[in-house]
């Protein structure tokens, strides 16, 4: 059954008027529970949300294993190279299949219970002391598949199955991401992080810069907050560039010079610049010359948030001799605990009795462009409640 959105239509509403009328999502959208349960059934439990990238799971029997709220899935490499995903539990007793993050099973894999085993495209391998049991067909008990979809190298999945086709999704970032060539890159580097601040706090954070003077001088230094320019198109994702100052190849320590050839095939404007996507609801995609850098986002409560950050190179850069993305990595290590501090003071501001919410300013048209995606699923599921309840 899906939890209750406890918002007001009258509280949503002023979010979805033109930017420079707007106000900000109310305080309970970062702070109540009751929220964050309704986001995880209806956004992250009914549209498609992005695993991984795919080279996670490009080897047979490699997987990645996620949690939200009390549902967990994971996504597995096939012996055909094509992954597909699961509902992590067993159909035996119900226990969990995989407790790790990543990892690799070799032929199969195992319930760690009793050991109930299953291929990699979820049917039921061996099941121990079924042999005498009546009216069981070991084919109807094979894992629960989730729907998966791989788009320009993103592992993206539907739990509820009935989503939108993935590529109306992605829209025209499509594109973006593929000139990137995100799908043949490879990971360079990982970052884990527990935030103590709601997701949308801190996709908030990742779609403005206007904090950047401020908060990460070092990344003012490299790209000026006020540079660039906001992308649009189809889709559900929002964003826009930074440019580089001169001087300035990448995002990285020592001045930003780049250590490594950029990505194959960038037009000269890309490379002097960095691309900033959000790829609705949970999946920040960060475009460099040289570089892409994907975070997600995993909701533990209405104050938490698992951030996970990757690295992706080329994967002739990887091989090369001396590779060494530690300039990149540490860079952005830096920024992200930098942008960690200021998404935990708005949660811990926005619990505050003095707190109502905000106005955009006019250097937040990608704040106002995500939060106007979240709001505007608030106000349908708030109508059809009033229609139901009228
Ligand atoms: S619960 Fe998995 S084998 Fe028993
Ligand atoms: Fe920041």
């Amino acid at each position: 059954m899906t939890p209750e959105l406890r918002l007001e239509r009258e509280q949503v509403e002023p979010t979805l008027r033109p930017l420079e009328r707007a106000s900000m999502l109310p305080p309970a959208a970062f702070t109540d529970q009751s929220v964050l349960d309704w986001e995880l059934s209806s956004v992250f439990g009914r549209e498609w949300i992005c695993a991984a990238h795919a080279s996670a799971v490009a080897e047979p029997g490699a997987y990645v294993m996620r949690e939200l709220g009390d549902q967990s899935f994971f996504v597995i490499g096939g012996k055909d190279g094509r992954p597909r995903a699961f509902h992590n539990v067993c159909r035996h007793r119900g226990s969990r299949l995989f407790e790790q993050e990543e990892g690799r099973v070799r032929a199969r894999i195992t319930c760690p219970y009793h050991a109930w085993s299953y291929g990699f495209n979820g049917e039921l391998l061996g099941a121990r002391h079924t042999d005498g049991l009546e009216d069981f067909d070991p084919g109807c008990y094979g894992l629960v598949p989730v729907r998966v979809r791989v788009v320009a190298g993103l592992v993206l999945v539907d739990l509820d199955g009935a989503a939108e086709p993935a590529h109306e999704v992605v829209g025209e970032l499509r594109g973006w991401l593929e000139r990137y060539r995100t799908a043949q890159l490879r990971r360079g580097g990982e970052r884990v992080y527990e935030v103590e601040a709601n997701w949308k706090a801190i996709a908030e954070n990742y779609n403005e810069c206007l904090h950047c003077p401020g908060v990460h001088p070092e990344l003012n230094a490299l790209s000026a907050y006020d540079s660039g320019e906001e992308v649009t198109g189809a889709g559900a994702w929002c964003g826009g560039s930074m440019t580089l100052n001169d001087g300035a190849e990448t995002m990285a320590r020592n001045g930003g010079h780049a250590a490594r050839r950029p990505i194959a095939g960038l037009e000269p404007r890309e490379l002097r610049s960095v691309y900033y996507f959000v790829l609705f609801p949970n999946a920040l995609v960060s475009l460099h010359p040289d570089y892409v850098m994907l975070h997600t986002l995993w909701p533990r409560s209405a104050g938490r948030t698992t951030v996970t950050c990757e690295w992706y190179f080329e994967p002739q850069t990887i091989a090369a001799e001396g590779f060494d993305p530690s300039d990149a990595i540490e860079f952005w290590d830096q920024v992200n605990r930098e942008d960690w501090r200021v998404c935990e003071l708005t949660q811990k501001g926005t619990r505050s009795r003095g707190y109502t919410a905000g106005r955009y300013t006019t250097h937040e048209a990608d704040v106002h462009a995500f939060d106007s995606m979240i709001a505007a699923r608030y106000l349908t599921a708030l109508r059809s409640n009033a229609e139901v309840e009228a």
